[in-house]
């Protein structure tokens, strides 16, 4: 009864293993969901089950799934295993809320859920779980589409012989598909341009520094890893020529949250007269958000900024402060790259949609 479409997303598949009906670098869906739990990477690739909603919301929460496009897809994908299993509309539409808020910036999460429910209230009694895995299914295989188009639009804006600076992970840990920024960078590679990124680390829980330098070391892209204080020195002394990032909510007049550190390094590239390109599916337009200060952003737990991985460096009770993201007004991007096309400052991103 599961409709199983197998679709294969950006990750090579292991020729041993059982193919499973949905995989991507950091998703398996074949009836359960099964999530790489990027806490542990680089050192450690352990799987995770995530088909039961309190273990995806506490994945989801605790970022060992992460990225705007993949938590959507993965809180959708949670409710069609959820519907495997039997679980009644009620269930579902319970478990939908409770994924709904599991974090709330990035936009993508709730688009996903709701597209979801919305297929909850349209189905009768006897299709229902048929609904939801088809809806889960699609979000999944339309992330994959998406990535793909962003990729090409981006590639084509840089050239053989050039610096690429990012921040956080923006690549197949992070969507269904090749990714949104490192997705671009991976296609130009790809093309046979001959580029060099630099890796923001992206403190404090080091996206960078952990997750796009594995992917990058993957697929062979050559880079260097940078702490997020050197990125002044590499747009400076003319070693970046252009800076790629996501976002995870992009308001109607374009501002747009990222990953926290994003703001200042629009600041930079603008002081450099450098190219800073913000790339996001449409999915993570919000048309309800009129700027980026009525988007909502996540404050995270003061013990990420007092030490990490039990080692505690700053006294127990400094006060902190730890918003997971920042507001880059659009005034400081010189193109958001969508799936449908390269939007230039001023030409009006929401309406691109
Ligand atoms: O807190 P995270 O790791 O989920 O933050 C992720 C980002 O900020 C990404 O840049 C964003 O989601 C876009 S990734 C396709």
């Amino acid at each position: 009864m599961p409709v199983r479409a197998g679709i294969q997303g950006a990750a090579p598949l292991d020729a041993e293993a059982p193919v499973p009906t949905l995989q991507s670098l950091s998703l398996r869906y074949d009836g359960s969901l099964s999530l790489l739990d990027q806490r542990l990477l680089p050192e450690e690739e352990r799987w995770i089950d995530a088909s039961a909603p309190e273990a995806c919301v506490a994945a989801i929460q605790g970022l060992a799934v992460r990225g705007a496009p993949l938590i959507g897809v993965s809180a959708a994908l949670c409710l069609a295993a959820t519907a495997e299993r039997g679980a009644s509309r009620a269930a579902l539409i319970h478990a939908a809320a409770r994924l709904r808020a599991a974090r709330p910036t990035a936009v993508n999460l709730m688009g996903a859920v709701d597209r979801v429910l919305a297929a909850i209230h349209r189905a009768d009694d006897a299709g229902l779980a048929e609904a939801v895995i088809s809806e889960a299914t699609a979000l999944f295989t339309e992330d994959v589409a998406l990535c793909a188009a962003m990729a090409a639009h981006g590639a084509a804006l840089i050239q053989d012989g050039e610096g690429l600076l990012t921040h956080c992970n923006t690549g197949g840990l992070a969507t269904a598909g090749v990714g949104t920024a490192l997705g671009v960078i991976r296609l130009a590679h790809e093309q046979g341009r001959r580029i060099h990124v630099f890796v923001d680390e992206t403190r404090p829980l080091l996206q960078g520094g952990r997750l796009t330098t594995w992917e990058l070391r993957r697929l062979g892209v050559p880079y260097t890893l940078i702490s997020d204080s050197m990125a002044a020195l590499i747009l400076r002394d003319g070693r970046a020529q252009r800076v790629l990032v996501g976002a995870d909510r992009i308001a109607r007049n374009g501002d747009f949250a990222n990953k926290v550190g994003t703001y200042g390094l629009a600041v930079l590239a603008r002081h450099h007269g450098l190219p800073f390109y913000c790339v996001a599916p449409t999915t993570t337009l919000d048309p309800a958000c009129p700027d980026g200060a009525a988007i909502p952003i996540e404050l995270r737990s003061p013990e990420e900024l007092r030490g990490a991985r039990g080692q505690r460096w700053a006294p127990a009770d400094a006060p902190t402060e730890n918003p997971a993201f920042d507001v880059t007004p659009a005034s400081l991007v010189t193109a958001w790259v969508l799936e449908t096309g390269v939007v230039w400052e001023g030409t009006g991103v929401v309406k691109a949609r």
